[in-house]
């Protein structure tokens, strides 16, 4: 096993119920015009919009707003935002929100001093980041995605239909982000099970790949049990703030880099659902759940002994009755369990996909994976498995 790296998250975290008491010193260290970003209307829901707002203007800031950023944002509103961040000389982008709202923030910083064309440039050919870009910061409202400690922008290309990922790191890791797990309270039941499984999905990706008896191995296992334990507890009580704490914590700590130290990584399932997203625009924890499990039933085989200890480890499957293959299984068989128990749908046809979908959705998904590798057809095989 390759066991080095270079680790490095400049993103500073506040995190509990008086995070939001250190925005004015944070302010402080910036300019004065500030590009707030949100959504479709939950902060104002929340009281949060007014909050915010307070005191950006009790710190004496100019805000434009770029509101209205939806669920997997998409070109044409990044290019909204970098038009806005040049006519008003922005210091700062300031994202309140979700993963959608903070990667809406990144891909705009990346792209308002941008020469040609930012998606071409960045998401298409993954050159090197070569211009200025605007800080950012965030406060999270929607736990899953981490992209409040991660340089991850993920962004549909409506004309394209392609749903893109890129990481700039470290230029656009937010440079602090402010978490308190009760402005996710009102986060609906069918968005909370959704970041819950991108966590999850987040955490697999990371795990099954390579057969090492790796530290990161061991911290993806326990996290994966808080997980589990936490949302069973916030599904009872959604304002469970302990429960709540784990998850909003789990979450940053499923893709801030900590978890892939030394893996090679998958991502194949994530591969596939950002093309079901760009086709369908379904919450993204719920694709990932539909495509998962006819992925690992796939590639179980090539990565059995990991299948084996995921069931031994943090599903307690009684793996020393059974033969491999029945051990990995039975653990895929519990991840299907608990995908019911979340009250996830189960086919792509629930998400609006239809049959004529699927073949341009495999072959424009990239093809990988570690454990085995899969090219477009297979992709298609698992996305007719579960349509
Ligand atoms: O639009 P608003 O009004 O803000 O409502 C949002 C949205 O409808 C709502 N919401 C957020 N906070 C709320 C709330 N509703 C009530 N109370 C609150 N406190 O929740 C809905 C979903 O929000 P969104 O930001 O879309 O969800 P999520 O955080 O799951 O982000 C998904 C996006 O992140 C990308 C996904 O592909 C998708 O585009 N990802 C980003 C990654 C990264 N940066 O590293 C990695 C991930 O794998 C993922 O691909
Ligand atoms: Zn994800």
């Amino acid at each position: 096993m390759k066991f080095d790296f270079e680790y490095y998250n400049p993103t500073k975290i506040y995190f509990g119920k008086t995070a939001i008491d250190n925005l004015a010193d944070e302010l402080e260290n910036y300019g004065k015009n500030i590009l707030l970003v949100y959504g479709k209307g939950a902060i104002k829901s929340i009281g949060l919009y007014d909050k915010v707002t307070e005191i950006l203007k009790q710190s004496g800031k100019s805000v434009v707003e770029l509101a209205g950023i939806k669920s997997n944002p998409t070109y044409r509103q990044v290019l909204r935002g970098a038009d806005l961040v040049r006519k008003n000389n922005i210091d700062l982008i300031l994202a309140v929100g979700g993963g959608s709202v903070i990667d809406c923030s990144k891909a705009i910083s990346v792209s308002a001093y941008c020469e040609g064309d930012p998606w071409e440039k960045y998401w298409e050919n993954f050159e090197p980041l070569s211009n200025k870009t605007v800080p950012v910061a965030s406060i999270l409202t929607m736990t899953g995605t981490a992209s409040e400690m991660n340089a991850g922008s993920v962004i549909t290309n409506e004309e394209k239909m392609i749903k893109g990922g890129r990481v700039f790191t470290p230029n656009v890791n937010p440079k602090f982000s402010i978490l308190n797990p009760e402005y996710t309270y009102s986060v609906p039941k069918y968005q909370m099970v959704s970041g819950v499984f991108d966590i999850m999905s987040h955490l697999m990706e990371q795990y099954f790949s390579g057969d090492d008896d790796n530290t990161t191995d061991y911290v993806i296992e326990g996290v994966m049990e808080c997980l589990i334990n936490s949302v069973r507890k916030a599904l009872v009580n959604p304002q469970d703030y302990e429960a709540r704490s784990n998850i909003m914590w789990c979450a940053t700590l499923g893709l801030n880099s900590v978890t892939g130290l030394s893996k090679e990584q998958d991502w194949e399932v994530h591969n596939i659902e950002h093309q079901v997203g760009a086709y369908t625009d379904c919450a993204h924890g719920v694709g990932l759940a539909i495509v998962s499990i006819p992925y690992y039933k796939h590639i179980y085989k090539n990565g059995l002994d990991k299948f084996v200890r995921f069931a031994k480890k943090v599903w307690s499957v009684d793996v020393e009755s059974m033969t491999k293959e029945e051990a990995a299984l039975k653990v895929i068989e519990k991840l299907s369990d608990f995908i019911k128990e979340l009250g996830i749908p189960k086919s792509l046809r629930e998400v609006g996909a239809t049959e004529e979908m699927l073949t341009k959705i495999a072959n424009s998904t990239v093809p990988g994976g570690t454990y085995k590798h899969v090219d477009n057809d297979e992709i298609l095989e698992i996305l007719k498995e579960c349509y």
